[in-house]
């Protein structure tokens, strides 16, 4: 069962007959709860791994006549759904367990592999690339900022210092670096874990694209049609609370700060169908422990 599966189809009340879009398809579980939900739903999906794309392709094959799928990024939707027109769209942040499971793609630290990390394998830049040609600040303040990792200066320090003799090529040369530099002391978590979850973020410009994303494709929703996005980092859940609250309130804030006599009335354009986020239930997380960090929240367009 996907991720806050149930949850999902409630949330995007995909049980009425309706046009949905999965802008992160990945197997394509989540896209194909949403086509056995209702005979009448049509779906379009896209992920910018072409793994992916090939993979929920084949799974969403016996719906073929109401599902369309594209590669690319959410945040291109826009490109080939016309806007307004969504009863409901699903984000599913993050990594995707198969993208984990193997071991080339590099993004495992328990796994041998080329340090990659590309979701889409025709970009440029890779894990390697980072950690091999940023400078050592550079380093740092990513691992503290979307890793929160403490030791942060210690282990860009580490990395500086071990690729001047040779490149850093693979996870797990990586991953026994940041280990000799914060040693475990008996932690189950490996010292390396944060620092993977960075490099990640970074190299695929999650936060950013995200951030960028989400007004492009909430103006794919219809009026009363809704938006689920889970997140599994605290990083991307700040983006979507702020940016639900800003959709939500009914003025603008000229400027960076919300000054009470400054703001300008408009409608609001939003609302939030859960005042908290979902998480996984007990039951849910024992059948699947990845499950443990996701955040789902749902936003509804207010009719006109
Ligand atoms: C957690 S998985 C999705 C799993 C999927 N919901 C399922 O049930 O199989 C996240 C997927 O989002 C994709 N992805 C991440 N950021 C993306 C973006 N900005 N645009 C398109 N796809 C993205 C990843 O390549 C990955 O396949």
């Amino acid at each position: 069962m996907p991720v806050l599966g149930d949850a999902v189809l409630e949330g995007l009340r995909a049980h009425e007959a309706g046009r949905f879009a999965d802008g992160t398809l990945g197997g394509g579980g989540h896209a194909e709860l949403i086509l056995k939900a209702s005979a009448g739903n049509w779906l379009g999906g896209s992920d910018r791994d072409g793994a992916a794309v090939e993979a929920a392709s084949s799974r969403l094959a016996p719906y073929a006549d109401r599902v369309e799928i594209r590669r690319g990024k959410f945040s291109d939707l826009l490109k080939w759904i016309e806007a307004g027109t969504l009863d409901g769209i699903l984000l599913d942040l993050g990594v995707s367990s198969p993208q984990l499971d193997e071991k080339e793609r590099g993004f495992s630290l328990q796994q041998e592999g080329p340090l990659d990390m590309r979701m889409d394998k025709t970009q440029m830049e890779t894990a390697a690339d980072w950690v091999n040609t940023r400078p050592e600040s550079e380093l740092a303040d990513l691992f503290w900022r979307d890793g929160g990792e403490r030791q942060s200066r210690k282990i860009a320090k580490a990395i500086i210092y071990s690729r001047k003799d040779s490149e850093i090529k693979t996870t797990t040369q990586l991953a026994a670096l940041v280990e000799k530099a914060c040693p475990r002391f008996g932690r189950k978590v490996h010292p390396a874990t944060r620092v993977f979850q960075a490099l990640r973020i970074a190299v695929n410009d999650e936060l950013n694209e995200l951030r960028e994303g989400l007004p492009k494709v909430c103006s794919l929703i219809k009026p009363g049609g809704r938006l689920a996005v889970i997140t599994f980092h605290s990083g991307e859940d700040r983006i979507v609370k702020k940016f639900g609250r800003e959709e939500a309130r009914d003025y603008d804030v000229p400027g960076e700060e919300d000054v009470p006599d400054m703001r300008v009335p408009r409608p609001a354009r939003m609302r939030w169908v859960n005042r908290k986020a979902i998480r996984a239930s007990e039951c849910e997380l024992e059948a699947n422990p990845r499950a443990r960090s996701a955040q789902l929240r749902v936003l509804e367009m207010i009719g006109e």
